[in-house]
C-alpha cells in the first residue's frame, strides 16, 4: 500500500516507521513522501536519511487552507497515496483532504482520547494529577482528535512526572503501537 506521512516537528515517529518497513515489519507499506507544514521541520532531515522524498507546503504560500490543501492532494493524487499517516501533523484536516481520503487517515496522540486533545495533551495529565495516561490511535474526522478510536495503550504517570520524565514512557509506547496499528489497519 503507499502512504504519505503528514509531520510538523521532530518526526521521530516517522522515522520509526522508515525503520520497521527497512526492517521487513512493515513490509507491505510504500512511503510516497513526506509532507511537512513547516520548512524548519526535523522530520526533513530524517526524510533525508531514508531518501523519501519530501514536500513542503507552508499555508502562508496559499490564499486559503482549501488552496493549500487541494495542492497537497493534487500531489498525493499525482504519486498515487492511498492512506494518510499523521505523525505530528499540527493542523487540523479540513474538508478538501478529508472528503477523498475519509477512513484512510491515521492520526497518533500522547493521551487516552477523549481525555486531553490538542496542544500540550501530556503537560494537562501531569497538571490534572492523573496516575495514568497512554496513547491513542484514532481516525482522523473534521474535529480535534475526535475520530473513531482504533487502539490505546496505558501508561503510569508517577506523582513526580514532569512532561520530560512522561515523554520517553509515552514515545516509547507510541513507536510500538503505531506501526501496530499500520500494520494491521493499512
Ligand atoms: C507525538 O507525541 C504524537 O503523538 C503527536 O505529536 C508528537 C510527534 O512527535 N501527535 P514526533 O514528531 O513524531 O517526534
Amino acid at each position: 500500500k503507499k502512504v504519505a506521512i503528514f509531520a510538523s516537528g521532530s518526526g521521530s515517529n516517522f522515522e520509526r516507521i522508515m525503520a520497521n518497513i527497512a526492517s521487513g515489519y512493515l513490509d507491505h507499506i510504500q512511503v510516497t513522501g513526506l509532507y511537512v507544514d513547516q520548512a524548519d521541520a526535523y522530520a526533513i532531515e530524517r526524510a533525508k536519511r531514508y531518501a523519501v522524498p519530501v514536500h513542503l507546503f507552508e499555508l502562508s504560500a496559499f490564499d486559503s487552507k482549501a488552496a493549500y490543501e487541494q495542492a497537497i492532494l493534487d500531489r498525493l493524487v499525482a504519486d498515487e497515496a492511498e492512506w494518510l499517516i499523521l505523525a505530528g501533523y499540527m493542523k487540523l484536516i479540513g474538508p478538501t483532504l478529508l472528503e477523498p481520503y475519509e477512513g484512510r487517515i491515521l492520526n497518533i496522540h500522547p493521551s487516552l482520547l477523549p481525555s486531553f486533545p490538542g496542544k500540550d495533551a501530556m503537560g494537562q495529565a501531569v497538571r490534572y494529577g492523573c496516575r495514568v495516561s497512554g496513547v491513542t490511535v484514532h481516525y482522523v474526522d473534521a474535529g480535534m482528535d475526535t475520530g473513531q478510536i482504533i487502539d490505546q495503550v496505558a501508561c503510569p504517570v508517577y506523582a513526580d512526572d514532569t512532561v520530560e520524565t512522561l515523554q520517553p514512557r509515552i514515545q516509547a509506547i507510541e513507536y510500538e503501537l503505531y506501526s501496530r496499528v499500520i500494520k494491521t489497519i493499512i
